[in-house]
């Protein structure tokens, strides 16, 4: 238990992804913290998607909010405009950083290397180190340049994870489809989880003709 992510959350649909993670990596018994930072837009879609007010977070409300203890150390809270911010330095060794969701905004900001907020400048810091940055993008359709944006940062280095669950494993509930993704993600990392999400092929008796 002594793995240490960063972990942002920004305004593209999907703030469920986001709180599914935090809580699979709360429960992995391997993270022993997590470095969170939100954008500003990250807490509107939040309000909107799951009724949640994170306006003027901090770590007690972030705790009620995934569901920790008020007292727990797991995950530490970081704004955007601070630059100060461990994960904001190349010489703050950890694991890597999840985007998720990761909107088309972010996607181009960390792809032109401007570096003008924490969530853009702590990715930039994974590519320049060579660690793990996931991106997990939501938009739909995608236009050339979100497309170009995304080959640029695959070429630097990041992976590409879109927010798009699949349905071989038969999902009954939505949280079966948000938790798929969400094992997808940790997978990434060697993460440990309860597996649902591998697929061994028992599921189809006879290949199709
Ligand atoms: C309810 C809502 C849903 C949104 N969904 C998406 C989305 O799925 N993908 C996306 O790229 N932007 C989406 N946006 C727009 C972004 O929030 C916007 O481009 C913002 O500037 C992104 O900034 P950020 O990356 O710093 O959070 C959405 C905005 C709102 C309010």
């Amino acid at each position: 238990m002594n793995m240490e992510l960063t972990v942002a959350i920004t305004g593209a649909s999907g703030t469920i992804y986001a709180h599914r993670t935090l809580q699979l990596l709360a429960a992995s018994g391997v993270v022993e913290t997590v470095n969170l930072i939100m954008s500003g837009t990250a807490a509107v879609v939040a309000q909107v998607e799951m009724g949640v007010n994170l306006k003027d977070a901090n770590a007690a409300k972030i705790n009620e909010w995934f569901g920790l203890d008020e007292h727990s150390k797991l995950i530490r809270y970081w704004r955007l405009d601070n630059f100060a911010a461990k994960p904001s330095s190349g010489s703050y060794k950890q694991s890597g950083m999840i985007i998720v969701p990761c909107s088309m905004g972010t996607i181009g900001s960390i792809a032109s290397g401007a570096g003008t907020n924490l969530i853009h400048r702590a990715a930039d810091v994974c590519l320049k180190e060579g660690r793990k940055l996931l991106l997990v993008p939501r938009e739909t359709p995608y236009n050339a340049i979100h497309l170009e944006n995304m080959l640029r940062l695959t070429h630097a280095g990041a992976r590409i994870l879109p927010a798009s669950p699949g349905f071989y494993h038969r999902p009954k509930t939505i949280d079966d489809l948000v938790e798929h993704l969400c094992f997808r993600i940790l997978d990434q990392f060697d993460i440990p989880h309860s597996k649902k999400s591998q697929w061994t092929g028992e599921e189809v008796s006879e290949p199709p003709a």
